[in-house]
């Protein structure tokens, strides 16, 4: 299928993930576009998150029966059909207009797990009641501790399992596709922009007042080191999410997969390890799982199928994900999810040129 031929219309009809991101490319204005698919400064950071997935190759394994593969997890006693989740996005209703309430609908229709951002719309009382999915709610802090704490509290009273932090965004980048534009997210943006103090200052006693003051599930989004997972799993967090954005934050960081190894074994089996940044197809995920992943966020993935067909696109997407991870799980001899190792994976040089369409070589071809 070509550009020229997409339709405008959404559903969730199309038949790989190659055909959703030519729905979504044809159903975006440029703005949203480019704000779902940027990065910070030079783009090194979301450049590098696809380098260093498919700089893995896979060592299959043969002779093993694969008639059934089981790929059902799940995180902090959540279930998840596979052990995928939907990261926070903020201004998500650029995609689709029913904005986050629609990913709730998605991940429960599916079965998984969605991080609601708090810069996006509907509210989040009104997400919670939109569907029966777990969901974590990501703060920013544009407030007192005051303020986060009434948040939380309410968070709690509406049966989210889980609340977030992300660590990465203590200041806001400098994302030059909106800037040369002159345009700005519509949701926080000026918070965001221009009021960022609060969560300038967040800090490891954030992470402590909150684990001393509350009975939840705490997230700490954005941690690529051992020293800091150690860290995190000391002030006790609950869940060590690997994460740089997907490089709209820090540029020149490291590829997220990369940074998996030595927060694996910094965080010793104390804690879940969640990561994103990049992973766009179901090898990808399985190559997260290999280096000890729990369970990997796809946050683009997100976007361009709520673009490409709302609800029903969000539980296509999720499908098409889950038969690729099916497919290459068997294919690697792999009939569970506790079978995945670091020994199925090999460093090799990548065959294509990074970028943040690449795991989808054939977008421009006329099928
Ligand atoms: C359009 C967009 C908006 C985002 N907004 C937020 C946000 O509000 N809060 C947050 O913690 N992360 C946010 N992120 C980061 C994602 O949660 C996630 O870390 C990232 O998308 C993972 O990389 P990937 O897009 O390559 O999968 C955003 C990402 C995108 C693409």
């Amino acid at each position: 299928m070509s550009k020229a031929t997409t339709a405008t219309g959404r559903s969730g009809s199309f038949k790989s993930l190659t055909e959703m991101v030519q729905l979504a490319q044809a159903n975006l204005p440029r703005e949203s576009w480019d704000y779902l698919m940027g990065g910070a400064d030079t783009e090194t950071t979301l450049k590098r998150n696809r380098l260093s997935i498919d700089s893995l190759q896979f060592r299959p394994r043969v002779m093993h029966d694969v008639h059934k593969v089981s790929v059902a997890t799940s995180l902090l006693g959540q279930d998840m059909r596979i052990p995928v989740f939907l990261p926070p996005i903020g201004s998500v209703q650029l995609f689709e207009e029913g904005g986050g309430a629609s990913v709730a609908k998605g991940a429960a229709e599916f079965g998984t797990l969605q991080i609601l951002s708090s810069v996006c719309t509907p509210d989040y009382e009104s997400v919670a009641n939109a569907s029966a999915a777990a969901k974590v709610y990501q703060l920013y802090l544009m407030g007192d501790q005051g303020w986060m704490d009434d948040i939380i509290a309410r968070t709690l009273e509406l049966g989210y399992v889980g609340f977030c932090l992300t660590a990465d965004t203590q200041v806001y980048s400098r994302r030059e596709r909106d800037i040369l534009k002159g345009w700005r997210p519509p949701s926080g943006s000026s918070a965001l922009q221009s009021d960022f103090g609060h969560q300038a200052r967040m800090n490891w006693e954030t992470v402590a007042h909150i684990k001393e003051k509350f009975d939840i599930p705490l997230w700490v989004k954005g941690i690529n080191t051992a020293d800091d997972a150690s860290r995190a799993i000391d002030a006790g967090v609950d869940v060590v999410y690997v994460s740089n954005h997907g490089g709209r934050q820090l540029d020149h960081g490291r590829g997220c997969i990369d940074s998996l190894p030595e927060v694996v074994a910094a965080v010793d089996d104390r804690a879940p390890v969640v990561v994103d940044g990049g992973f766009l197809r179901g090898a990808d995920v399985v190559k997260a799982l290999c280096r000890g992943a729990t369970a990997v966020g796809m946050g683009r993935l997100e976007g361009l199928a709520m673009a490409a067909g709302g609800v029903p696109g969000i539980v296509r997407a999720l499908e098409l994900v889950e038969q690729e991870l099916v497919t290459t799980m068997a294919l690697m001899g792999a009939a569970s999810l506790d079978e995945l190792n670091p020994a199925f994976l090999e460093a090799a040089a990548s065959v294509v040129a990074p970028h943040v369409l690449s795991a989808f070589p054939l977008l421009d071809e006329a099928y």
